[in-house]
C-alpha cells in the first residue's frame, strides 16, 4: 500500500516522540534519581547500596547477576548503573574479546603493560612490590574502563605440574597470603575490583572442569583457604571467583559449605562470588549455593543463563524468596557502588614510565640466582668479548601465552635483546636457537659450534606459554625439561664451559647432569616487558639478585607429596588429597627428602651473616605478642637484598603437623658492611593450628623452636618459645 508522505511524516514526528518522551524518561527517572541518597558520595557505602537496592525492580536485579556479554552484565540506565565490565587477568589487562566469543574484537586500544608472573612476584618476597604491582593493574583497568580484575589467583602447588602454576603465588599459604594481600589493597585503592580465583581447590588444569577434589578439614583450612580468607578479611576483596571443580561432591559454583557458610557467614565476606567462564551448573543449586554472578555459560540468548529468565521465574513463584535475590543484588552492588560506577571515576593510565619501572624493579627481584660457582656471575662487560646465546627463550614473545592471563602488550624485551641493548657495544653476540618443537640436530649442531667459538654461552630456555606447558586448560606430562634441552646443555657445556643458565618457566623442573658442570643457573619465571632489561642488569652486576624460590624445586617428580603417593591427577573424577598438611617443603623437610633447590632459597652476589637473635613480649600495641628480633649482616663487597625467613616449630604437637612452618618473613637491603636488626612479629596465629573438633584454630601450651633461616633448609639462628596456655580462635 503507497503510503503519502505525511504518512511518514506523522511516522517520523511519532517516533521522534516516543524518543524524546523516553530519553527525557530515563534523564526524568535518573534525575529524579539524582536527588537520591545512592547519588551522594557523602552517603556511607551501605547506606547507598540499600537505597539504590530498594529502587529496584525484580528484572533489573536479576540483570546484575548474569552476564549479558562475555565480559559484562548489563547497564541499568534508568538507575544511572553503566554497563559493567570485567576482565582478565593477574599479569595484566587482556585485550578485549567478544561481545559472545572468545576471539578478539580486533580492537587497537586494548593494549596493555605485560607484567611478570605472579610465581615471580612471590619470589620477590618484596610485599612493597606487590603493592606497585597492584597498583598498575588497578591504574591500566580504571583507564580501559574495567570494574572487575579477575586475580590475583591464590591456588596453592599441590603439583609441578599444573599449567597455571605460573599464575599463582606457589606452594606457601603465608608467602600468598601477604603477597594477595598488598596487590588486591592497591589494586582496589584505584576503584578497581579485585577478584580472589579460583575458590577453591582448583590445583591442577587436568580434569579441571570435572574433578571431584577430597582433603580433610585440616589441609582445606591451613593450606588452601589462607591466602582466600587474607584477601576477604585483610584486603577486603570485592569478589571471589568459584572455581570449576567440584569440592567434596558439590560443583564450587553451588557449594552452600564453601560459598554459604565459610566465605559468606565465617568469614563475614560482602562481596559477591562469581563463577568461573562457564563454570555454572544449575539454577537451584547456584541460586541457594551462594553464587551471585553469573559468568561464561555456553548458551545464548543471555536470558536462558540459569541465573536469569529461570531465577526470575522462581522468585515470581514463589520458589525462591526475594530476599534470596536481594543478597545477589546487594553484594554486585557493593562493588558496583564501591568502584564508583555511578559517579565515575577519575582517568587511569597506561605504560607508564612508572609502570614500566614497577615491571622492571619486580623483574629484577624476582630472579633467582640458583647457582653460582666461583663468582662466575656477575659478568665483567669490559671483560666479555663474544657471547654465544643461546636457547628459544631468548628470543620467544611470552606476553601473548598462557591461556586467560594473556596479554596484548606494548613491547616485551627479550633476554637477547637486554643483553644487546646492555653490552652490543662491547661484546660481539651471537644466537642460535639451540631447539624447537621438535629436537632438532642442526640446530644443536650451530649452538655447539656457536657455544665453542665465544667466550661465554648465555642460555636461555626452560619452558613455555604452549599447552601441556605453562598452559592454562592443560598440565605438564612431567617435570622435565623439553625438546632435549638436557641433552643440548651437556653438549654445550662441554664446548664451552662458561655456560650460564636462564630457565623461564611457572615451576620447578628437572635438572640433567649438566647441573654440576655449569657454573650458574638462574630461575627467571616470566618476567614481563622488562624482562630482558632486568636479566641483563642481573647477569652483569647491575643488579643483585634478592628473589627466593617461592616453590619447591624437588630431585625428580616421584618426590613430590602428590605424586609419591600416586594422588594426581585423580582416579574415576576424584583427586584425593592425601598428602593432607604435608605440601611443598613441609612434605620433603617433614618426610626428610632432600630437594634439588628448597623452598626460599636464592644466592647473592653477597653474603649475609645472622647473629643476636632474641624472641621477646612485643611492647604494647606492636604486632602480635610476641617479637622475634635478631641482626643481619652484609659482609660482602657489594650491597644487596635478603629475605630472613621465620619458621615456627612445634616440638610436640598434639595433633601431626609439619616440622615447620613458614610464619614470617622481611626483606632487607643491606650496603656491603652494613648491619641491621630485623624485627618479625609473631602472634598466636603463628603457633596454631586447625582443630576439626573444636572447629577453631588452637594455638596450644607447650614448647616450640622459631627458626630464623637464609632458605628453609638453611636455618641460621633458633630460639625456643614456650607457650603457657592454650587458646582456641575461631
Ligand atoms: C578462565 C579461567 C579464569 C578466567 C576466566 C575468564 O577459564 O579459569 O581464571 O578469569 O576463565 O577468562
Amino acid at each position: 500500500m503507497k503510503r503519502s508522505s505525511k504518512t511518514y511524516l506523522w511516522v517520523f514526528s511519532g517516533l521522534a516522540l516516543v524518543t524524546l518522551g523516553s530519553l527525557v524518561m530515563t534523564s526524568h527517572s535518573h534525575a529524579q534519581e539524582q536527588g537520591a541518597l545512592y547519588m551522594d558520595i557523602g552517603q556511607p557505602l551501605d547506606a547507598r547500596v540499600e537505597d539504590l537496592l530498594s529502587r529496584m525492580t525484580l528484572e533489573e536485579k536479576i540483570a546484575l547477576v548474569h552476564a549479558d556479554s562475555k565480559f559484562t552484565s548489563a547497564a541499568i540506565p534508568r538507575l544511572g548503573l553503566p554497563r559493567r565490565w570485567l576482565s582478565d587477568g593477574p599479569h595484566g589487562v587482556r585485550e578485549d574479546v567478544g561481545p559472545d566469543t572468545w576471539k578478539p574484537a580486533g580492537r587497537t586500544d586494548d593494549f596493555a603493560s605485560f607484567m611478570p608472573a605472579l610465581i615471580g612476584l612471590a619470589a620477590t618476597w618484596n610485599t612493597d612490590l606487590a603493592t606497585a604491582y597492584g597498583k598498575v593493574i588497578g591504574e591500566e583497568a580504571r583507564q580501559r574502563g574495567k570494574q572487575i580484575m579477575l586475580g590475583p589467583g591464590m591456588n596453592i602447588m599441590r603439583t609441578p605440574l599444573n599449567g597455571r602454576n605460573f599464575e599463582y603465588p606457589g606452594e606457601d599459604p603465608f608467602l600468598s597470603s601477604r603477597m594477595v594481600v598488598n596487590y588486591i589493597r592497591a589494586v582496589q585503592a584505584e576503584d578497581v575490583a579485585s577478584c580472589a580465583k579460583h575458590f577453591v581447590a582448583n590445583d591442577q588444569e587436568w580434569d579441571r572442569g570435572t574433578v571431584n577434589v577430597e582433603m580433610d578439614e585440616r589441609a582445606l583450612r591451613e593450606i588452601y583457604l589462607p591466602a582466600f580468607k587474607a584477601a576477604v578479611q585483610e584486603a577486603g576483596v570485592l569478589s571471589v571467583m568459584s572455581a570449576y571443580n567440584k569440592f567434596r561432591g558439590y560443583w564450587c559454583a553451588e557449594n552452600d559449605y564453601l560459598l554459604n557458610k565459610i566465605l559468606k557467614d565465617e568469614w563475614g565476606f560482602k562481596g559477591l562470588v562469581m563463577s568461573d567462564w562457564a563454570g555454572t551448573h544449575s539454577t537451584d543449586g547456584s541460586v541457594l549455593g551462594g553464587l551471585d554472578l553469573e559468568m561464561g555459560t555456553d548458551v545464548l540468548p543471555y536470558g536462558k543463563f540459569f541465573m536469569a529468565d529461570a531465577f526470575r521465574d522462581g522468585v515470581q513463584s514463589g520458589k525462591f524468596p526475594k530476599s534470596l535475590l536481594d543478597d545477589k543484588a546487594r553484594r554486585n552492588l557493593r562493588q558496583i557502588v564501591a568502584t564508583k560506577s555511578i559517579e565515575g571515576r577519575s582517568p587511569g593510565a597506561i605504560n607508564t614510565k612508572e609502570h614500566q619501572a614497577a615491571a622492571r624493579r619486580i623483574a629484577e627481584e624476582s630472579l633467582v640466582l640458583l647457582k653460582n660457582e666461583n663468582n662466575a656471575l656477575p659478568l665483567d662487560a669490559d671483560k666479555v668479548k663474544s657471547i654465544a646465546v643461546i636457547g628459544e627463550n631468548a628470543v620467544q614473545l611470552q606476553h601473548y601465552g598462557g591461556g586467560s592471563a594473556r596479554i596484548k602488550t606494548f613491547y616485551e624485551v627479550t633476554p637477547l635483546e637486554g643483553l644487546v641493548r646492555r653490552v652490543g657495544d662491547r661484546a660481539t653476540i651471537s644466537y642460535s636457537m639451540g631447539y624447537a618443537e621438535k629436537q632438532n640436530e642442526e640446530l644443536a649442531n650451530q649452538a655447539v659450534r656457536a657455544a665453542s667459538q665465544a667466550d661465554l654461552v648465555i642460555y636461555v630456555g626452560g619452558l613455555n606459554h604452549r599447552l601441556l606447558f605453562d598452559a592454562e586448560s592443560k598440565d605438564r606430562v612431567d617435570m622435565k625439561l623439553p625438546y632435549g634441552q638436557d641433552q643440548l646443555l651437556s653438549r654445550l657445556v662441554e664446548a664451552n664451559p662458561r655456560t650460564i643458565v636462564v630457565f623461564f618457566g611457572g615451576g620447578p623442573m628437572e635438572m640433567g647432569d649438566w647441573l654440576a658442570k655449569v657454573p650458574a643457573v638462574v630461575q627467571a619465571w616470566y618476567p614481563g616487558m622488562e624482562g630482558g632489561n632486568a636479566l641483563a642488569a642481573m647477569l652483569f652486576g647491575d643488579v643483585n639478585p634478592s628473589g627466593k624460590l617461592s616453590c619447591t624445586f624437588p630431585k625428580r617428580l616421584q618426590d613430590s607429596p602428590a605424586h609419591a603417593l600416586n594422588n594426581y591427577p585423580g582416579k574415576d573424577g576424584t583427586v584425593r588429597y592425601e598428602e593432607g598438611l604435608l605440601v611443598g617443603y613441609r612434605w620433603y623437610d617433614t618426610k626428610k627428602v632432600e630437594p634439588l633447590f628448597p623452598f626460599g632459597y636464592g644466592l647473592s652476589y653477597t653474603r649475609f651473616e645472622y647473629s643476636n637473635l632474641s624472641v621477646s613480649p612485643a611492647k604494647e600495641g606492636k604486632d602480635g605478642m610476641l617479637v622475634a628480633t635478631f641482626d643481619v649482616k652484609n659482609v660482602g663487597s657489594r650491597e644487596g637484598g635478603e629475605v630472613p625467613q621465620l619458621y615456627v616449630e612445634d616440638l610436640k604437637p598434639r595433633l601431626a603437623r609439619p616440622v615447620k612452618e613458614l610464619k614470617g618473613f622481611s626483606k632487607v637491603f643491606l650496603k656491603a658492611g652494613e648491619q641491621k636488626s630485623v624485627t618479625i612479629p609473631i602472634n598466636r596465629s603463628s603457633f596454631a593450628f586447625y582443630d576439626p573438633a573444636r572447629r577453631a584454630w588452637a594455638a596450644e601450651k607447650g614448647d616450640f623452636k622459631i627458626l630464623i633461616g637464609s632458605s628453609s633448609r638453611d636455618i641460621r639462628l633458633q630460639d625456643n618459645v614456650r607457650l603457657t596456655q592454650t587458646t582456641f580462635d575461631k
